[in-house]
């Protein structure tokens, strides 16, 4: 039998709720912080399939959390498609040539570029047990596409909004590529191993509503067809940050097996106007986990108890805080599972 966190994804409303927390393998943890200092940075980790494989693993031995995420970087696909890549400490990714000044067509795609990520999968398949589950991930079109364009993280996503509206043809071919790309790179993690994977839209929250309809809600629908006509089975979880209201359409014309919701949604809100018994994941604070005390264990009931009558993984909002104390980690896993459906 399939563990809890699969058998969610897949719709069904157990008692108790399974749980994982995004960026669950990282900097608050002493044992990653070592290897990364052994291995001498973040994409020296991402390419060293062992090392990305421990660090996988490194949270589920911790915390015995229900799901391992791949350890390794949405970025990874601008890398194959031939920007290159670079983590400088500090000053996060940094993307060259940027599409901001150079054609799409330029650039000479380097899939090898995807293929010890695959190895990583492999490697963590093999030692993660069969009740806890191995979810693979890719970021969404629109989010990889900022990176793409700017070159490196922006605050309002300037650039690639810009020339969205200035030049669509040249947007829809950058957004186009991603989806081909991603659609290959997630089956390949699926047939590595992978049970179940996330489309991380990180920037979804800077569209106005019609380009979010077609830079946001496009694509994903298109990555969600495909993969599945490809990989059957195999639920699909969307994340589009910050869309607030456009929620419900996102998990109506994206099709995603899986919604999760970021720490500004009411999950009371949630639950009544999304599509009945659609499985939702999220959404505790990750500040909430920096606090800490009687107010994290309060909201993490909320949640829960919010999302009773639906299938529901929890997670946070958005990724752990590097500065999170370790203890506060174990309180709310705590308090997840000793929570029974009423
Ligand atoms: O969730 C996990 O534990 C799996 C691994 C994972 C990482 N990044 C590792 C990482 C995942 C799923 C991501 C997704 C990702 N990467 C997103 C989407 C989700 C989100 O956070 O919004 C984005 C936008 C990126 C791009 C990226 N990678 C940025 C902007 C940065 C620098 C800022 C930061 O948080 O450090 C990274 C680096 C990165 N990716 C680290 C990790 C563990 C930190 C590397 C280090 O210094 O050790």
């Amino acid at each position: 039998m399939a563990g809890l966190l699969l058998e969610t994804l897949r719709g069904t409303n157990g008692e108790t709720r399974p749980v994982w927390f995004m960026r669950q393998a990282g900097r608050y943890l002493p044992e990653y912080r070592a290897l990364r200092a052994e291995k001498g940075g973040f994409l020296a980790l991402v390419y060293d399939a062992e090392a990305a494989a421990e660090i996988t693993l490194q949270p589920i031995r911790r915390f015995g959390f229900d799901g391992a995420i791949l350890f390794s970087d949405i970025l990874i696909v601008p890398y194959a498609m031939g920007q290159d890549l670079q983590f400088l400490v500090g000053e996060g990714p940094h993307l060259s040539p940027r599409l901001v000044d150079t054609a799409l067509s330029s650039l000479a795609a380097v899939p090898s570029r995807l293929d010890p990520i695959y190895e990583t999968v492999a490697r963590v398949k093999a030692g993660i047990g069969s009740d806890r589950t191995l979810l693979g991930f890719a970021g969404s079109p629109w989010t990889v596409a900022t990176y793409m364009v700017a070159g490196e993280g922006s605050r309002d996503q300037h650039d690639t909004r810009a020339l969205a509206y200035r030049d669509p043809a040249a947007m829809q071919a950058i957004i186009d590529a991603i989806v081909a790309v991603t659609v290959d790179y997630l089956a390949g993690q699926i047939a590595a191993g992978a049970e179940a994977v996330q489309l991380f839209d990180s920037w979804a929250g800077s569209l106005a509503p019609a380009e979010f309809e077609r830079w946001v809600i496009a694509p994903n629908a298109a990555i969600v067809s495909q993969l599945r006509a490809r990989c059957p089975g195999v639920p699909i979880i969307g994340f589009p940050k910050g869309s607030g209201e456009k929620l419900p359409a996102y998990a109506r014309e994206t099709k995603v097996d899986v919604l999760g919701l970021d720490e500004t949604v009411d999950p009371t809100w949630a639950h009544r106007n999304l599509p009945e018994g659609l499985p939702v994941q999220g959404n505790l604070d990750p500040l909430l986990l920096l606090a800490g005390g009687e107010e994290l264990e309060r909201q993490t009931r909320r949640i829960l108890d919010a999302f009773a009558d639906r299938p529901h993984v929890f997670n946070l909002g958005h990724g752990i805080g590097q500065t999170t104390p370790i203890d506060n980690v174990s309180t709310a896993l705590a308090t997840v599972r000793g929570w029974r459906r009423p």
